[in-house]
């Protein structure tokens, strides 16, 4: 098949999708193709997952079921069949990209994507790698697997990266109103991307090489992980210091100019912010060169629970009590507000932390009712009841997400002692801000 037929069958909308893994990422461009008329077929190696969005169910609180029902109704399924893929016109990867114990980038996903796929790519496709990884990854895993089936890439096959820009639970945005970066392997490769993503989103971003476009979402990710580093620093100069740091950044961000603000907090969370920038730490060892920006930020992100703990048992002293034995609510274990994610979540390590000193840890969060085991912690804990009572019935509530959906009224009004590592209570003088 052609380019132009591959374009035109795009332009057309008789393209046939394949999204390989339905996760964050993956879901949300189902439906967004699915609501432009595409015929979408999602593929997960979870069962459960493939099972649910069949029956159009989401699992994640983020999305509703009725958008997932809407795509199923205009044809989207999902599957484990691997033989579909030769079915597809496009084929994108959004498969996890997490760090091994080393912090060394684990592409086990992408290369198990690939092995599935392999034998059912076909001449005349588009593949694109949503996921994030480190500049390279586009031509040393993708580009290989295409030539060792004799395809030839930018003629009769099409290689490309376009990074996810997804930000769930913000409702400001859409992936239609978000610029999106395309890229390909060939010019041929880059226009057919951009061909396919014009047809989802308002504008797109085309880049001269998928190295580009992979070091563009490293950028992106590098750059809050830095300045996060910074604020999450400046907190603890400006706590010491007894000036209130979300004061300053509110002056400071009047600046019409120059300054982006950015929030401390208990540490960094998510599947993105601390890992994504070690991928080019690693990379960049094979270059010879030390990444010391990101380096700094991690340690510093990372001990940022350390200092929580402090300050817990600071205000736990205060009032007479000892962190042994202290019975202490960790309200939110999501990585931030109003989203289920718990992934890299600084509340675990928090938990962990006051457990070691043997302090008695409950949990409360409207999205997360039960903890499961994880790569790195096995909590066996259930959200437990909020009200007036329960909250009374801690030495110290520590408020590590800041869900809207929580009263912030009856938390100050029923809480024995609060520590605030969000600055909601900035206010209140009783509040101890961590
Ligand atoms: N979560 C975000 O906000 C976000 C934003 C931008 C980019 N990213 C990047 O997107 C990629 C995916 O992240 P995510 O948050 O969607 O992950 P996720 O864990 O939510 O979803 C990944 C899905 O892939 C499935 N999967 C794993 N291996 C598979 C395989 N071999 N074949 C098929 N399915 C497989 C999993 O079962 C899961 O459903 C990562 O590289 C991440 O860095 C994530």
């Amino acid at each position: 098949m052609s380019i132009n037929n591959l374009k035109s069958r795009i332009q057309n909308r008789d393209a046939c999708i394949a999204v390989i893994g339905l996760g964050y990422v993956g879901l949300p461009l189902v439906i967004r193709f699915s609501e432009e008329g595409f015929r979408v077929i999602g593929f997960d190696i979870d069962e459960e997952k493939v099972e649910k969005l069949n029956k159009g169910k989401s699992y994640l609180k983020h999305i509703p079921s009725s958008s997932i029902d809407v795509a199923v109704n205009n044809g989207f399924s999902a599957t484990s069949d691997w033989e579909r893929i030769s079915d597809c016109d496009a084929i994108l990867i959004c498969v996890p990209t997490p760090l091994g114990s080393h912090k060394e980038p684990d592409l086990q996903y992408i290369q198990g994507t690939m092995d599935s796929i392999k034998p059912h790519l076909r001449v005349g496709q588009l593949l694109i790698l949503e996921s994030t990884s480190y500049p390279g990854t586009t031509e040393e895993e993708l580009v290989p697997i295409a030539n060792k089936r004799g395809f030839t890439v930018g003629e009769d096959f099409f290689v490309g990266f376009s990074p996810e820009r997804e930000d769930p639970g913000n409702t400001k945005f859409t992936i239609k109103d978000i610029p999106k970066v395309v890229s390909g392997i060939t010019e041929n490769c880059r226009s057919v991307v951009e061909a396919l993503y014009s047809s989802i989103v308002n504008n797109t971003v085309p880049v001269s090489t998928t190295r580009v476009a992979e070091m563009t979402k490293l950028l992106e990710n590098i750059h809050r992980a830095v300045n996060i580093g910074l604020v999450n620093e400046l907190k603890i100069v400006a706590d010491k210091m007894d000036i209130d740091i979300f004061e300053v950044i509110e002056a400071a961000a009047t600046k019409p100019f120059g300054f982006t603000p950015y929030y401390p907090g208990p540490g960094l969370g998510g599947h993105c912010i601390p890992i994504d920038p070690f991928y080019l730490t690693w990379k960049a060892k094979e270059y010879d060169i030390h990444t010391r920006f990101i380096e700094l930020a991690g340690e510093i992100n990372t001990a940022m629970p350390v200092y929580v703990v402090q300050k817990i048992s600071e205000a736990l002293a205060q009032n007479g009590k000892n962190l042994q034995g202290a019975k202490v609510l960790i309200l939110g274990v999501a990585y931030k507000k109003n989203v289920d994610d718990i992934r890299e979540t600084p509340a675990f390590r928090i938990i962990e932390l006051l457990q070691e000193k043997k302090a008695k840890v409950d949990y409360h969060d409207p999205y997360v009712q039960q903890l499961h085991q994880t790569r790195d912690y096995n909590f066996q804990m259930s959200s437990i009841d909020f009200s007036a009572e329960t909250l009374a019935g801690y030495d110290l509530v520590i408020l590590t997400t800041d869900h809207d959906v929580f009263d912030y009224d009856l938390i100050l009004q029923n809480a024995k002692c609060i520590v605030d590592t969000r600055g909601r209570y900035r206010h209140q003088k009783s509040v101890v801000c961590a």
